[in-house]
């Protein structure tokens, strides 16, 4: 039996939460699995550039408009030498890539994948390798990609074919570093020491970068919030993000539960504030550090399939999770979360792009499609762009596994001054039916309603394959309306909602 919830909202124009920062709608690109060979890089595909870069994945990627995308791990990065990657590619070597046991096979460094990127549309932000190396080729990754000339790792880069410095602005202090898994992973004490060293000589190489130092690799670590003090006690002053990592899974098939998930996305970023701002308190510091949430995702379908994987081959099929409609749920409302703290998260990654935990597939020498979780980021990049507005929101709530509370309407306004838009993005998380949606839009006279768009399906697990690459795919279809200054709708059953306003001509 269907069963209507109802939520309001109140939003106004000058109740606003910050300038959203675009660099929140980042995403990742891992030497994992499928991502770079097969993925992004297949020269022997129909669609492949002169450089070997698939043109249909380009494609898609720019359909995202992503303004940044973090390279090359993840996990990889802590066993990387970046200086395999450069030069003539048949004198690469073949490694051992101990942290996903497959074969790296060298074919794309640090220069292809600045080029892919700018092909994008996009910017580089590069991780270095602070597991199994340190200060030393940190700093030289810096001159090679940044210095202009005349010195020895840029007159390298301008002898590889690339007169002008790249001028990567966004640098990442290695990866994950309290995980057992990781590379050289570290104590708090060890790696705040190795990321204040390599930050302060990566600064004086070019002193217009900026960097991301590890927070935890979850909140659900043992060492988490004592790593963050720890390290920023380190590092405050020469850094100028934290970076914080989440995933969530259905794994007991408990759909209510999995959707409140981001109850504690939204606690894991509130509490990381608490700790910047407690180390900010300690120093007496007038600087305020910011977020970095450099991986966030749904990752679970893939992890038995990946038990099974053979070790020590080529791009292997990793983390190649197929994400349904309650996935891209999860999504909506993570970016929701995002948003809802633009005045401290200022750069977000989407982990990662393409094949691996992707909203992006491929199939080696055959076609590309959109996952489901495709449509909320790329909604959220294209309309969420302005100022993030505080919304004051009454809504029905339940009770899940984990969580009290919770409620059933996940929503944030985002106001485009400029374009005179507002944009609201909404998940229903009611799974028995639709949810009465009411909007007092009080600053927004002579506003009227775009566009109601809505990605939902009766099959909460419906997917898209390469078979049915539109299976899941939004429509026009959402009711909202205005009438003076109100806005209404149903927002559907299981469904993530994209109402645009524009201000009358
Ligand atoms: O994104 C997949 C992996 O998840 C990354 O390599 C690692 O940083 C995290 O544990």
């Amino acid at each position: 039996m269907e069963v209507v919830r109802k939520a309001e909202m109140i939003l106004e124009k000058d109740f606003q939460i910050s300038e959203i920062d675009p660099r929140l709608y980042g995403a990742f690109v891992e030497h994992l699995g499928r991502s770079i060979y097969g993925g992004i890089y297949e020269p022997g595909h129909p669609s492949a550039d002169e450089q070997g870069f698939r043109g249909d994945v380009l494609s898609l990627v720019r359909e995202l408009d992503i303004p940044v995308i973090r390279y090359p791990g993840g996990n990889f990065v802590s066993g990387y030498n970046w200086e395999d990657g450069v030069g003539p590619k048949d004198q690469r070597p073949r490694r051992l890539d101990l942290a996903w046991r497959t074969i790296e096979p060298n074919e794309v460094g640090v220069n292809e994948f600045v080029d892919w990127t700018r092909k994008a549309g996009s910017q580089v932000m590069m991780a270095v390798n602070l597991g199994t190396r340190g200060v030393d080729a940190a700093r030289n990754l810096v001159e090679y990609c940044n210095h202009p000339s005349g010195s020895y790792y840029s007159d390298l880069r301008i002898k590889h074919g690339y007169a002008q410095p790249h001028g990567i602005k966004l640098w990442c202090l290695g990866n994950e570093m309290d995980g057992p898994w990781q590379i050289g992973a570290k104590t708090a004490y060890e790696y705040g020491r190795i990321a204040l060293e390599s930050a302060k000589v990566m600064k004086w190489v070019d002193p217009s970068i900026e960097l991301v130092v590890c927070g935890s690799s979850g909140r659900g670590m043992p060492t988490f919030a004592q790593w963050e003090a720890e390290v920023l006690d380190l590092t405050y002053d020469h850094v100028d993000y934290i970076s914080l990592h989440t995933y969530y899974g259905n794994r007991d098939n408990d759909t209510p539960n999995f959707l409140a998930r981001t109850l504690d996305m939204d606690q894991f970023i509130n509490s990381v504030i608490a700790i910047c701002d407690y180390i900010k308190a300690k120093k007496r510091s007038s600087k305020t550090l910011h977020l970095s949430f450099d991986e966030w995702n749904v990752w679970y379908h893939s992890n038995e399939a990946d038990k099974k994987v053979e070790p020590w081959t080529v791009a292997p099929p990793l983390l190649e999770d197929v994400y349904n409609l309650e996935d891209a749920l999860v999504v909506g409302s993570m970016l929701i979360s995002l948003i809802r703290r633009a005045d401290r998260v200022k750069i977000g990654c989407l982990a990662q792009l393409v094949n691996v935990i992707a909203p992006i597939m491929t199939q080696t020498g055959g076609p590309a499609w959109r996952q489901t979780t495709f449509y909320p980021f790329m909604h959220a990049s294209l309309y969420g762009r302005g100022t993030a507005l505080l919304p004051v929101i009454k809504s029905d709530k339940y009770d899940s596994k984990d969580f009290t509370d919770v409620p059933y309407l996940d929503a944030i306004g985002v106001f485009n001054e400029e374009k005179e838009e507002l944009t609201i993005f909404a998940v229903n998380r009611n799974l028995e039916g639709g949810l009465e949606f009411t909007g007092d839009l009080r600053g927004f006279c002579g506003y009227e309603v775009v566009e109601h768009i809505v990605l939902t399906h009766e099959d909460l697990k419906a997917a898209n394959t390469a078979d049915q690459p539109n299976n899941v795919v939004p429509h026009l279809g959402g009711n909202a309306q205005i009438s003076e200054g109100k806005l209404s709708a149903l927002l559907p059953k299981q469904s993530w909602n994209v109402i645009r306003l524009a201000k009358k001509a």
